[in-house]
């Protein structure tokens, strides 16, 4: 199963990823992800990486494709693999409709989460993940099953991510309009194209997309 989720800033693709993970047992390849891992490392290329993030801006095509490319050419994604935050632009989709025909490992679907920006703005605000492990957490909508404990490893630290600043999600959410929406109508011409109701329960939009990758898998 190889896919793209695709939707705004807090639309809910880190964390519906983490449950299609389990449920297909194939990686997720979480762009945002990889790169706060080159920023925590100080290198001199995670700190122009930060700049950029801090910004709401998006991070060169170049440097996106290159990750992405060197990423699906490892074993663990033989099987397929879930794209989160990538592609961003029109050049990163070209890039990797060319990487996948050389491949010859099509996408199986593309499914879109769509929220309001409204909606967006609270659920950004409310977020907060493991520091440990990296699971995804919200104030009001995800809280670990034991308050203050990770559900997943059992640490009990836990951390906000930099660019969730209200001045910086709003830039945020204007680059995906602007850069990554237009993806849409690109990838409805392809016939990948699944739109799904992200404003809906976390529990229910998982079970929308468990059964729309079904249906992609039965067709294929
Ligand atoms: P990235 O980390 O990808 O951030 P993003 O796309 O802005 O998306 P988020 O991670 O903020 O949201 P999400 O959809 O994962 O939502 P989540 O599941 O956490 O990218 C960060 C930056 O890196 C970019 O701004 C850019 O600079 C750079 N970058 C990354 N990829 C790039 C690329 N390809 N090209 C160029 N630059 C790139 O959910 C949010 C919260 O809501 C959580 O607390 C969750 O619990 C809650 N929630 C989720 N679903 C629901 C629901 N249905 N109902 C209620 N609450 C919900
Ligand atoms: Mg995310």
């Amino acid at each position: 199963m190889r896919l793209i989720l695709l939707g705004p800033p807090g639309a809910g693709k880190g964390t519906q990823a983490e449950v299609i993970q389990q449920a297909f047992s194939i990686p997720k390849l979480s762009t945002g992800d990889m790169l706060r891992a080159e920023v925590a490392s100080g290198s001199g290329l995670g700190k122009k990486l930060q700049e950029v993030m801090s910004s709401g801006q998006l991070v060169s095509d170049e440097i996106m494709i290159e990750l992405i490319r060197s990423r699906l050419g490892q074993n663990d994604c033989a099987k397929g693999y879930i794209l989160d935050g990538f592609p961003r632009t029109h050049a990163q989709a070209e890039a990797l409709d060319v990487m996948l025909d050389a491949l010859g490992a099509p996408l199986d679907v593309v499914i879109e989460l769509k929220v309001d920006d409204a909606a967006l703005v609270a659920r950004i605000a409310g977020r907060y993940s493991c520091t440990n492990c990296g699971a995804g957490y919200h104030d009001a909508f995800k809280q670990p099953a034991k308050l203050g404990v990770c559900d997943q490893c059992g640490s009990t630290e836990f951390s906000r991510r930099a660019d969730d600043s209200a001045e910086t999600v709003s830039k945020r959410l204007l680059a995906y309009h602007a850069q990554t929406a237009p993806l849409l109508p690109y990838y409805h011409q392809h016939g990948l194209l699944k739109t799904l109701d992200g404003m809906a329960p976390i529990g229910v939009v998982t079970d929308e997309i468990l059964k729309t990758l079904q249906a992609a898998l039965v067709a294929a």
